[in-house]
């Protein structure tokens, strides 16, 4: 279990080399945890009736965080109910909105990163998406005056985010394996969040134009049970944990992933800027580079279900009441699929679509990430501004190792670059 908390990446490519492509593995679990990686065992798991194969997520370390009641948490109707209620505030018309906001945050980044001097890019693609999380969820747009509990839960988030990386958080992690409420040093973190979030939470119920607001925070305080019940303060303070956790740090990564690879290979960093610059199939390079990116450096590597009922993974039978993990990793470096899986190579997917099996990173079925198309927004557009804007070098040629944290895998250096130069 260390180990596969510690180096994924090592651990399940050995197993899978030693093992096959299903294998089990010993946890605290009883029955241990069973393991694929073949898209047809992914497809039955995705497409299963809820009831058969829950989400393992309300099992996961986050539980004791968001508790068990968030859309990411929840099973069954309780689950069903909160995604229909947040699915429209993350499609259509509320992207474009965003999308006008990510690039403003992002021409504004790109403008203060100093030139010549190495420094890592996960911080500041958070600083951007943080932003649009802010403005999405909790309806503060901009930099909210001081003193205010708008201020100081923006504050508290970014410093949380930032502190989650440190090695201390691991120990606060393992602590709370297991557990329903957080202990140690995640407690202590979470009240110093709850504290701001409750009074944006008491502030915003009395607000005058609750009713007309476009944030998911008010959406959440509107909504009404079919029995006509509204949403308790801590179920509201669950689901908004949940969006801040799961979508600001998620895409920040996974864009300084995609960086970490492209500054390591050449040939796909000058197509892209060459692309970006000229006009010319640009959208299709941005998009092929983004799809490579979450391929080769999914920033959320395993997902699971629990199977209550007996399933087939292929040629083996697994018994009723067993975990089945899907690693993404492994589905996304198998050969059959994608050739020299090593290799960071957007081209692979010119004139392809990512297989909805083959290509997992937002997972599937009706557990699929709410946020993948806000988060390819936001990835198409910072891409975009930084291709266009930056010469960009690796500060240091030796790839970046892989850092778990709760369930995400992040780049041990943050993705640390150097700007050679910058346009204006
Ligand atoms: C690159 C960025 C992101 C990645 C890689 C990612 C990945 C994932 C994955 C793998 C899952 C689990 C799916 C499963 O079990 O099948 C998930 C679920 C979820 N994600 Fe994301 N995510 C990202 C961004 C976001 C954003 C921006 C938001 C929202 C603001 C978000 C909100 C959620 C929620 C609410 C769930 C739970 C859905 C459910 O259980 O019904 N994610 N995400």
């Amino acid at each position: 279990m260390l180990r596969f908390n510690q180096r994924q990446i090592e651990f399940v490519f050995r197993a899978r080399r030693r093992h096959g492509e299903v294998f089990r593995m010993r946890t605290s679990m009883p029955g241990g945890l069973v393991v694929t990686s073949h898209p047809d065992h992914v497809r039955s798991l995705f497409t299963a009736k809820p009831e058969e194969a829950p989400s393992l997520a309300g099992e996961s370390p986050l539980r004791p965080i968001v508790g068990p009641n968030s859309v990411l948490t929840a099973v069954g109707p309780r689950h069903m109910r909160q995604r229909r209620l947040l699915l429209p505030s993350f499609h259509g018309e509320a992207i474009e909105r965003y999308t006008r906001m990510i690039s403003d945050a992002a021409e504004r980044e790109i403008d203060g990163w100093p030139v010549g001097r190495p420094f890592a890019l996960a911080p500041r693609m958070q600083a951007i998406t943080l932003d649009v999380i802010m403005a999405g969820i909790f309806g503060i747009e901009g930099r909210p005056a001081r003193d205010t509990p708008e201020h100081w839960l923006r504050f508290a988030t970014k410093r949380l985010v930032s502190a989650s990386t440190m090695p201390l958080a691991q120990i606060g992690e393992l602590m709370n394996m297991a557990r329903e409420e957080a202990v140690g040093l995640t407690r202590a973190g979470l009240s110093l969040l709850d504290r701001p979030t409750y009074a944006v939470i008491e502030r915003r119920r009395r607000a005058a134009d609750l009713e007309e607001r476009r944030d998911i925070l008010s959406l959440l305080l509107r909504a009404r049970t079919e029995e006509g019940e509204a949403l308790t303060d801590r179920e509201v303070r669950d689901e908004l944990l949940v969006l801040v956790l799961a979508g600001h740090e998620t895409t920040a990564n996974s864009l300084a992933w995609t960086w970490e690879r492209l500054v390591r290979a050449p040939a796909a960093h000058e197509r892209l800027r060459e692309a970006v610059r000229s006009g010319e199939e640009a959208a299709e390079t941005i998009e092929a580079t983004i799809v490579e990116g979450m391929r080769s450096r999914p920033v959320v590597p395993f997902i699971g279900r629990r199977t209550t009922v007996p399933w087939r993974l292929g040629p083996y039978a697994v018994s009723a009441d067993t975990p089945i993990g899907m690693s993404i990793l492994l589905v996304h470096h198998r050969e059959d699929l994608y050739p020299e899986p090593f290799e960071f190579r957007p081209q692979r997917w010119l004139g392809r679509r990512p297989g909805t099996y083959e290509w997992i990173p937002f997972g599937g079925g009706i557990r699929r990430c709410l946020g993948a198309t806000l988060a390819m927004a936001e990835q198409r557009v910072v891409l975009e501004a930084m291709a266009r804007r930056l010469d960009l070098e690796a500060a240091d040629p030796a790839p970046e190792r892989a850092l778990h944290r709760n369930v995400t895998m992040i780049p041990a250096r943050g993705g640390r670059v150097v700007v050679r130069s910058r346009l204006n």
